[in-house]
């Protein structure tokens, strides 16, 4: 392989996350959340790592489900945003997939299916976040529907948090308070956590949890977390220095000459560009780490190719290896420099980047 792009996943960090997830939810069923690819890193190989331990995975639509299953993965998966079309749900009826229902067409398509097997149902519940989810007013009445169904062996409620990242908001706290005002549903279990209510909401747990992005060692909180700060980062991301140059004060390097010299400058290009799925918008500064050292991001991310201010580094030569994000730089610092959060760091990583396991 002549470009040296690449990321490394540690699939026995994605073991130990899931072991620190199942250990702060001791009494809940943890579902591993695989989707998008297993948030960039490989899904099956992903589910392959975890399969013995899981009681089930979640993904959020049918194609990602079969892919699980092509690869020979037996173990139920939930798929989170349900069907898309009524004609999927024979695909759940013979492949045991578990899935949500958030709405009206969805849940007239369950009743109107002619399936041969029972399934669980999770029923989602719009607790606050206002994006998929019967009301709460209006749960009693879908649970009958659901119960009165043949294929249905469980009714599951579920609800989804748009703030538990950030445990000093009274978001959360409204939504458990939006959840528990449903009525006519005592004894079904609930499933509600996220990532960051698995580490930062108990009262939350209940009786299945859906960690996601703790699975795959980067934190969901912008603050430090007691839990969050014993995640392993499952990827690192790292290229090669590919050029090296000096450039004098007053010269700009790269694409809209947005670095501009203040001193000599030594300059490194490495082999990573937004084609690879490394934000365009990463800021002058964002660090990246050499031969141990760090470094920092000078002028505009290209398509293949970065460029990094190493004049203050001891040596730094064509060929050596340069991490992105990883084990030695958090893809949270990163995102941060990029405006953006660990989760889109490490599902828009494209093809391009060949994933190497161990
Ligand atoms: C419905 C649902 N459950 C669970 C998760 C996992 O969330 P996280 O990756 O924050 O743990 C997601 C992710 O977006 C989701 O949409």
């Amino acid at each position: 392989m002549s470009r040296k792009v690449r990321a490394d996943v540690d699939l026995k960090a994605i073991r130990h996350n899931y072991s620190l997830a199942c250990g702060q939810a001791p009494q809940a069923q943890a579902a591993a959340i695989v989707k998008a690819n297993g948030y960039g890193h490989g899904a099956v190989q992903v589910a392959k790592t975890l399969e013995a331990e899981v009681p089930a995975f979640g993904v959020a639509c049918i194609e990602e489900a079969i892919q699980l299953r092509e690869a020979g993965i037996t173990k139920p998966i939930m798929l989170l945003e349900g069907c898309f079309d009524a004609d999927e749900l024979s695909l759940v009826d013979s492949e045991n997939f578990w899935p949500a229902v958030h709405s009206e067409h969805q849940l007239q398509a369950l009743e109107q299916a002619e399936l041969r097997n029972r399934f669980p149902v999770f029923l989602k519940i719009d607790s606050g976040m206002h994006r998929l989810g019967f009301q709460p007013a209006e749960v009693a009445a879908v649970v009958s529907r659901l119960q009165a169904l043949s294929c249905v062996s469980e009714v599951i409620l579920m609800t989804h948090f748009a703030r538990s990242d950030e445990p000093a908001e009274a978001a959360t706290q409204h939504q458990l308070e939006a959840f528990a005002s449903v009525v006519g549903v005592e004894g079904l279990a609930a499933c509600l956590s996220n990532s960051a209510a698995v580490m930062a909401w108990p009262q939350a747990h209940r009786n299945w949890v859906r960690p996601g992005m703790m699975l795959y060692g980067a934190t969901p909180f912008m603050e430090p977390n007691p839990v969050a700060d014993q995640l392993q980062a499952a990827m690192t991301l790292s290229t090669e220095v590919i050029a090296l140059r000096d450039v004098a004060p007053g010269e700009s390097v790269g694409y809209g000459g947005t670095f501009v010299c203040e001193r000599p400058t030594r300059i490194a290009t490495i082999a990573m560009g937004y084609g690879d799925g490394y934000p365009r918008h990463a800021k002058n500064g964002t660090p990246v780490v050499i031969n141990g050292q760090r470094a920092a991001v000078a002028g505009r991310v290209s398509m293949d190719m970065m460029t990094i201010d190493v004049t203050d580094l001891d040596r730094v030569e064509i060929g050596d290896r340069v991490e992105l994000f990883g084990k030695q730089l958090s893809v949270a610092e990163v995102a941060v420099w990029c405006d953006t959060i660990p989760y889109t760091m490490v599902t828009c990583l494209t093809p391009r980047v060949p994933r190497y396991y161990s």
